[in-house]
């Protein structure tokens, strides 16, 4: 999605950011639990013997040497975030949080745990977790260590041409494109905008991570989920009035339990992971200064949230994708007026809606989505037309069991593009195309496993609007 605000909006949450910015430096004095502050660095930089890929092959060989009702093995570890080992479970597996309003802070949590044990196992006190930096071009490989067949870090449960060398299998722009969750204003629009291209590269690496219950057992789960914890604080950095939910008590009021390098429970909240380098030690190789969020504030401005009111719900038989592109015209009736108006606003999103979307098992392919495409035009990532993407991981999949619902949703702005179609005075179509990575450079034709199926299509009006909410009183 585009960036959206208009310049008093950006006045005002420039004061907020100030303002915030006083009231915590000179109530709080951050608590250090460490005098390093370890740089997490891309591994685009790094080559199978630089020190922090040797350490990590060092633990991974150590963690996979332990039985796994062991809290420091590889198997526990990968079953905190989720297991097909039988249960019941040891404490605290199964917790990995996804389309919900935790999938940021708990895979905070979960990765500075993961890294201190990497840390003591390795026996390489300055280790910190690199990042997997997809979103460049020139990482839009897995990263060489993790394709040497002769590395711990290899496995060959991935997708075979993503995992050859060299790799002949690359994760297309589109779908790792970040634009939509870093436009967003308000935290529960971005922190479900990024788990598209988070879900993208899921799926793409394929797999084990392409399953929410097998994801973490592959080393490089762990790199994929350091880049993603990176784009948080890019997104905060990026100001504007963003910021972390820290006026939602049920959000600051959740905790998580994780084990540390003692093979001890510990008991993190949200409010523990708003600040990576003064809370958890570590910064990011090339990250923009982070941006010091608190739970408590005495000055603040009521965060932004996304306002939304539905305009239609298109009803029609389900919409059911297999290998080809599905279209479908959608008719605004009574209402195209109205959407025409704020398609074309610069003050209001124009957004479409697909919910109850299932498969019955992992599909393998993610989904290109495209809104007023002409007719026997191709549908090209790059056009207009294309509005974003989609995979399911896991929500969705029925075979996978997971926390959070039981169907996906996703919304796209398509402000552009339905603007477009109607001023061309053409019918607005939507149009699903199952897109898988690219082979030597070529979008591959999809081998879809299962038909998805999208049981809701709606069109809505989305504001970033002031929340009436006052100021946090409690926390950190
Ligand atoms: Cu909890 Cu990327 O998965």
């Amino acid at each position: 999605m585009a960036r959206f605000w208009n310049r008093r909006q950006f006045l005002l949450s420039t004061g907020a950011a100030a303002s915030a910015a006083v009231a915590g430096r000179s109530l709080l004095s951050p608590r250090k639990v460490s005098a390093t502050t370890y740089t997490r660095k891309d591994v685009g930089g790094l080559t199978a013997t630089s020190p922090e890929i040797v350490s990590y092959a060092t633990a991974v060989t150590a963690m996979q040497a332990l039985p796994a009702t062991n809290p420091l093995s590889w198997a526990y570890q990968a079953a905190i975030h989720f297991t097909t080992l039988p249960c019941p479970c040891p404490v605290y597996w199964n917790q990995c949080q996804h389309g919900t309003e935790f999938f940021w802070s708990w895979h905070r949590m979960y990765l500075y745990y993961f890294e201190r044990i990497v840390r003591a196992m390795s026996g390489d006190s300055s280790w910190a977790l690199p990042y997997w930096n997809w979103q460049l071009a020139t990482e839009a490989t897995i990263p060489p260590m993790f394709r040497d067949t002769t590395s711990v870090l290899y496995t060959s449960h991935r997708n075979a041409s993503m995992n050859a060398t060299p790799p002949t299998g690359s994760l297309p722009g589109w779908a790792v494109d970040c634009s939509a969750a870093m436009g967003d204003l308000d935290f529960a629009s971005a922190v479900e905008d990024i788990q598209t291209p988070h879900g993208n590269v899921h799926v793409q690496v394929g797999g084990w991570m392409a399953v929410i219950a097998t994801a973490a057992m592959d080393p490089i789960f762990y790199f994929h989920h350091s880049n993603v914890d990176r784009l948080w604080d890019i997104w905060l950095a990026q100001g504007g009035g963003r910021e972390d939910p820290t006026t939602d008590t049920t959000w600051t009021g959740k905790t998580f339990t994780f084990f540390d390098e003692t093979g001890s429970p510990v008991t993190l909240s949200d409010c523990d992971v708003l600040r990576a380098a003064q809370q958890l030690n570590y910064e990011y190789e090339g990250e923009p200064t982070q941006v010091n969020d608190y739970c408590f504030e005495i000055l603040r401005l009521p965060p932004w949230v996304l306002e939304i009111l539905q305009i239609i719900q298109l009803p029609g038989p389900p919409v059911e994708v297999v290998n080809e592109p599905f279209t479908l015209t959608l008719e605004f009736g009574d209402e195209l007026q109205r959407i025409q108006d704020i398609a074309a606003s610069s003050e209001h999103k124009l957004l479409l809606e697909l919910g109850e979307i299932t498969a019955s098992t992992q599909p393998g392919v993610s989904y290109q989505v495209y809104v007023g495409l002409p007719q026997g035009q191709v549908p090209e990532p790059e056009g207009i037309y294309f509005v974003g993407s989609f995979s399911l991981f896991g929500p969705g999949v029925k075979d996978e069991v997971h926390h959070g619902s039981t169907s996906a949703s996703f919304r796209f702005q398509v402000n552009h593009a339905v603007n477009a179609a109607l001023r061309a005075k053409r019918a607005v179509d939507l149009t699903i195309v199952p897109a898988g990575i690219l082979v030597d450079g070529k979008p591959e034709m999809p081998h879809t496993k299962a038909t998805l199926h999208i049981g809701a299509i709606g069109m809505a009006e989305g504001t970033e609007k002031r929340s009436q909410s006052s100021q946090a009183v409690s926390g950190n």
